[in-house]
């Protein structure tokens, strides 16, 4: 027998209906803040996340899919969303357009990483990326829209937490003091941050290694090397975050795992904090088009986790919909019944209500078990006598009350009585 790879989930139907409403909502509230939606393809040249988000990263050494396909191509399944987002606004010139370009997507991305609650290797994001422009505003409202989605879910005690990483006039001064004070701790850190000293020293901050953990805090703090630009860009977003009334902490360890990220840095964290919780995080990037080979161009943006979102939902029990159910359960008896009843739940659907026909040869008592387990709201039972004088019998599964409808009324009224449910 065959079971789902490590890592990935089936999505049952009791379960799609929360991941529809989750989805509808994130889109909703990007296309509130003038957000278009793009769909990019599921895998790319691996060069663009080499490139992209940074050879160095765990993302690329250690948990991205790379592939050749039977042509040759060096492929990759995409780990995140930015680099193809940025790629596509390189690709089709949407420079031109009124700038920043407002891109949101719902998609599945593929990390090679460790399974465990909240942790797959296929896990869904909502990806949301503001192009073009350099405005801090730009940047406080894409930590908005995070945060009005998520508290609009019914979310509750999640904190934002928010950093200035500076640009490339300050943060080679930063760097240099980074190491300045590890150098002389060397023997003391984890072997991880031995090897982050040579090569991505801005990750020692990051380190989740017990014994380091006194260094990272002593570490000198990226916000007291910021060059002019970068503080007064710091200074406004922090203006806007207040104007917003959008709560945040100043948290100066902050990193992020992706090598492309310049001045804003940010994540939320709901309230049982662990190493795998962070709901959503992102920042700004004005390095990464040029570093895929286009115009010097500012971004910013985020990703949330949609699996994490979901699990945080259930524990906080938030309201959720309820799994989807048929309006309608036709329950024929004998051959002659299926076949109008299939007739009369044709009619019903085509006036927009869901209806189901019962199927096989069963008795009536049966019939009626499967209406209930269908979740339908109405069981219309149509057997010898309803053939007969062509009216069914319909039974408001709610209150077992029982009316008897002419075949011609039963799709119009039906499908009115479903629309006045469901309002
Ligand atoms: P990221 O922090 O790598 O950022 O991922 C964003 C979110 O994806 C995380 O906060 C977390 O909720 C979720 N996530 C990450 N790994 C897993 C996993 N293995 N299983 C389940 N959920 C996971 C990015 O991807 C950047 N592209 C965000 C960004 C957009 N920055 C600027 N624009």
């Amino acid at each position: 027998m065959y079971q789902s790879p490590r890592g990935t989930r089936d999505v049952l139907p009791e379960d799609a209906a929360v991941w529809r409403y989750v989805e509808e909502r994130a889109a909703a509230e990007a296309r509130r803040f003038g957000y278009g939606e793009i769909r990019t393809p599921t895998f790319e040249d691996a060069g663009l996340f080499l490139r992209g988000v940074g050879a160095g990263t765990d993302i690329v050494e250690k948990e991205i899919y790379r592939f050749q396909d039977k042509g040759g191509s060096d492929l990759a399944l995409r780990p995140e969303a930015t680099a193809s987002v940025v790629r596509a606004y390189l690709e089709h010139g949407l420079a031109s357009r009124p700038q920043p370009v407002k891109l949101y997507s719902l998609l599945s991305v593929f990390r090679y990483d460790r399974p465990q609650a909240g942790r797959y290797r296929e896990f869904r994001q909502f990806n949301v990326e503001a192009i073009g422009d350099a405005d801090p505003l730009a940047d406080a409202e894409v930590v908005a829209i995070l945060w009005r989605f998520l508290e609009g879910l019914g979310l509750r005690n999640l904190t934002v937490f928010l950093n200035s990483i500076g640009d490339a006039v300050c943060r080679p001064g930063f760097i240099r003091a980074l190491v300045a004070h590890y150098e002389p701790r060397k023997a003391e850190i984890c072997p991880d941050c031995s090897r982050r000293l040579d090569t991505n020293p801005l990750r020692l901050l990051d380190c989740k290694n017990a014994r380091c953990q006194p260094i990272a805090d002593a570490a000198p703090r990226t916000v007291d090397y910021l060059c002019p630009d970068c503080q007064r860009h710091f200074d406004a977003l922090r203006g806007y975050l207040q104007a917003m009334e959008l709560p945040y902490e100043l948290t100066p360890r902050l990193v992020r795992g992706l090598d492309y990220y310049t001045r804003t840095v940010f994540e939320v964290v709901p309230p049982t904090a662990g190493a795998q919780s962070t709901l959503g995080g992102g920042g700004r990037y004005d390095g990464l088009a040029e570093q895929l080979g286009g115009k010097p161009t500012p971004g910013v943006g985020f990703a949330a986790g949609l699996d994490r979102i979901i699990l945080n939902l259930e524990e906080q029990g938030c309201p959720l919909p309820a799994p989807d159910a048929p309006d309608v359960f036709f329950a024929p008896l004998g051959d002659e019944a299926k076949r109008q009843a299939a007739a009369l739940a044709d009619r019903v659907r085509r006036q927009g209500a869901a209806a189901l026909v019962g199927m096989g040869d069963r008795s009536m008592k049966a019939r009626l078990r499967q209406a209930a387990a269908s979740g339908a709201r109405w069981a219309v039972i149509v057997g010898e006598d309803e053939l007969r004088e062509e009216v069914a019998t319909v039974k408001d599964l709610r209150d077992g009350e029982q009316q008897r409808v002419p075949f011609d009324e039963l799709p119009g009224r039906l499908a009115a009585a479903a629309s006045e449910a469901a309002s």
